[in-house]
């Protein structure tokens, strides 16, 4: 079955339903399409101490990599019906790490599906390389 945006968006509002966000009352959901087709789902998760939060996008991200998969080709982001949803600046560099190149959907308030290819939503980028400043 082809992935669309659109399913892997019902697969990120899938992952929502787990949220643990008491604090903020915003739950998000994530979807991560690797290259080899496998979807990895993430929530946020909050905490007490409010710092120590993890946004959906990043928990998809750590889930995929510590099952093996580094090439991602597309994630999708969902919050609330009615809340856009586009990624952080922080998950930002963390998907940059493995896929500048990869599709990133998220919703507008009015539920549309927005995309753009992740190095367009961070450019210059920082990139750590050994020798170089
Ligand atoms: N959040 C995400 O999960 N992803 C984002 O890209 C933005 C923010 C979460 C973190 C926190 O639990 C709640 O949304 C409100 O900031």
């Amino acid at each position: 079955m082809k992935m669309t945006p659109v399913r892997l968006m019902e697969e990120a509002r899938r992952a929502r339903r787990k949220a643990y966000a008491p604090y903020s009352r915003f739950p998000v959901g994530a979807a991560l399409l690797t290259s080899t087709g496998r979807i990895f789902l993430g929530c946020n998760v909050e905490n007490a101490s409010y710092g120590l939060t993890t946004c959906a996008e990043r928990a998809a991200v750590f889930a995929a990599v510590a099952a093996g998969e580094r090439e991602f080709a597309a994630i999708a982001i969902t919050a609330r019906e009615g809340r856009g949803a586009p990624p952080c600046g922080s998950c930002r560099q963390v998907l940059q790490e493995f896929a500048p190149g990869m599709w990133v959907y998220w919703r507008d308030a009015r539920g549309r599906i927005l995309k753009s290819r992740m190095k367009a939503l961070l450019p210059k980028a920082f990139v750590f390389r050994k020798g170089h400043s």
